[in-house]
């Protein structure tokens, strides 16, 4: 089984939509797909509720912890032997031993960032809890980013997350835009893949650099191996409009946030 984990310490950032996203697209391939929801709130537990009888199915685990029986999980907490797929949907301001759980049980960890300068540097700040406190510095999962929510006029303000990323040599993988598309697969516990084609064809086009990102990693399970070809931010052309105007930016890396990280 190969377990992908949706994480940002910031809630709104897209965990739940990127979740469910990848998990029905890998549901309409026919892979076995679970959602373990970390998440007291449950909101891939309620989206998976509303999914129509007749797609594919995906396994629901609840591993949001009992009121009063922390730190026992949910009985539900359990997914099939078969799963081919985990992903795990997050709960924001996950830290300390539940981060470290959650790193340890994941092949891949996608970190969604909506593009405020706050949730930004919340998320370099997360991105250093993950390495320094969260065992992702021994452990063997990928890591990369992508930008949720994008909107034209928030180009510029990931100039600042695309240097810091590149101090750590982590990838940029895409930018999701912000599209009434994703309200209204959550309103019918449907992805996007599960959609109108002719109508969600920038929702898939902006989603398969991080599928590829993953297929590269999955030889045999998803006919040829997808090489990754992730490039980082810096290198990628289509994110040569975010560094218009830099110049005067100071770079997280700069402030002495990550000083010290290698
Ligand atoms: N790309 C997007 N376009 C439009 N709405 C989005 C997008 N990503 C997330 N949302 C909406 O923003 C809100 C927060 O997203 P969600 O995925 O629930 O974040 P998180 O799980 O990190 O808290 C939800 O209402 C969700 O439907
Ligand atoms: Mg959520």
């Amino acid at each position: 089984m190969l377990t992908i984990l949706v994480i940002n310490s910031k809630g709104g950032s897209g965990k739940t939509t990127l979740t469910t996203n990848l998990a029905s697209y890998y549901a309409s391939k026919k892979i076995r797909t679970a959602i373990m929801d970390y998440d007291p709130q449950g909101s891939s537990i309620q989206w998976l509720r509303v999914r129509p009888d007749d797609a594919e199915k995906i396994h629901g685990a609840n591993a949001a912890p009992v009121k009063g029986a922390v730190p026992l999980r949910s009985l539900h907490a359990w997914v099939p032997a078969d799963t081919e797929v985990m992903i795990i949907d997050a709960p924001a301001g996950a830290k300390g031993l539940l981060l470290q759980e959650l790193v340890r049980k994941s092949n891949f960890i996608v970190i969604p960032v909506a593009p405020s300068p706050i949730d930004i540097h919340a998320t370099a700040d997360f991105i250093k809890e993950l390495f320094l406190f969260g065992g992702a510095r021994t452990s063997k999962a990928k890591i990369a980013v992508v930008a949720n929510r994008v909107r034209s006029s928030s180009s510029s303000i990931y100039v600042l997350l695309e240097r810091f990323l590149n101090s750590l040599k982590l990838p940029f993988l895409t930018s999701i835009r912000d599209s009434d598309n994703y309200l209204h697969a959550v309103e019918k516990g449907l992805g996007v893949f599960e959609m109108d084609e002719a109508a969600t064809v920038a929702e898939r086009r902006e989603l398969m650099p991080i599928l590829k990102w993953l297929n590269g990693h999955f030889p045999n399970k998803f006919g040829s191996r997808i090489e990754d070809k992730t490039q980082s931010l810096e290198g990628s052309r289509k994110f040569a409009a975010f560094r218009m105007g830099t110049q005067n930016i100071t770079t997280l890396s700069a402030t002495g946030r990550f000083k010290n990280y290698p």
